[in-house]
């Protein structure tokens, strides 16, 4: 074994691609000797932005095996980058790795200097396409029931929306569980109008990116459902949040800084 101290740093890209890194990101990468990672996300990173690197690429389903792995390198001395897309704290390898070094505190993992560098999450970047929805108090929620029950799920849905946040949905609607999406619907409905304004971000940062908004109404429909799918983070208002055309003709949904 190598008596040098690897490092691991868990870092999230942004949206998609290069121009939505940080600095810091930047750097972390131009210095890595190894990407670890699912497949699709280390295909956003160019060859030219992490170019000294071996890359490990997995599947999307093995956190915790991709998060031993990555630390069991950094522990022979590497330079170990765990790339997440959006922000590595939302929904993605960072809390992976904690679990992981969380439940083997005296392990050969000791050495390994571990950090967390922050991305822009995809909530943020379909915010700022469509305006400023989350200008006041918001949430986030997963609906995948990967890792939890639905049961919690709607009772989240139900909390949040009764408590007026503005509610950004991740993970929305996937072809296993295509049915779930118009439940959370409902249960959105309980508390908010047919015409409250819902922001669709679909690939934000990607070549195929397309930004829409639409009244919560609209997706109580299977048509309007089949609009969000697992590329798309939706922007669900709160009471308060608005749409209303600037003096350019350009149209900007916000939620308003003060509470009425
Ligand atoms: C496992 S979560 C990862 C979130 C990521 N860590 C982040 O902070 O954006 C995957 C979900 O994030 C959302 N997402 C990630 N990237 C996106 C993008 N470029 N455009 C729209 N939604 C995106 C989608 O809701 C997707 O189902």
């Amino acid at each position: 074994l190598s008596d040098r101290v690897g490092r691991l740093t868990v870092i999230g890209l942004g949206p998609g691609g290069d121009a939505g890194r940080t600095a810091e990101v930047v750097a972390v990468l131009a210095a890595a000797t190894d990407l670890v990672g699912y497949s699709t996300y280390l295909d956003f990173v160019g060859v030219g932005e992490a170019p000294a690197a071996t890359r490990h690429a997995s599947d999307n389903r093995e956190e915790a095996d991709r998060s031993r792995f990555a630390l069991d390198l950094a522990a022979t001395g590497a330079d170990v980058v765990v790339v997440s897309s959006g922000d590595p704290g939302v929904f993605a390898m960072a809390a992976a790795v904690m679990e992981q070094l969380d439940e083997a505190p005296d392990s050969a993992w000791a050495g390994v200097e571990v950090s967390v560098l922050p991305g822009v999450s995809a909530a943020q970047s379909a915010a700022a396409r469509a305006g400023a929805p989350l200008g006041h108090d918001f949430c986030v929620i997963s609906l995948s029931d990967n890792l939890k029950p639905w049961s919690i799920i709607e009772q989240r849905l139900d909390a949040a929306a009764g408590a007026d946040f503005v509610i950004a949905l991740y993970n929305p609607r996937s072809r296993a569980r295509p049915e779930q999406f118009g439940v959370a619907v409902d249960v959105l409905r309980r508390h908010r109008s047919a015409d409250t304004p819902v922001v669709l971000g679909r690939d934000i940062g990607r070549p195929a990116e397309s930004v829409a908004v639409v009244p919560l109404g609209d997706l109580a429909s299977p048509e309007g459902q089949e609009r969000v799918d697992m590329r798309t983070v939706v922007i669900v208002g709160s009471s308060t949040t608005r749409r209303f055309t600037a003096p350019d003709g350009t149209s900007f949904t916000y939620t308003p800084r003060r509470y009425p």
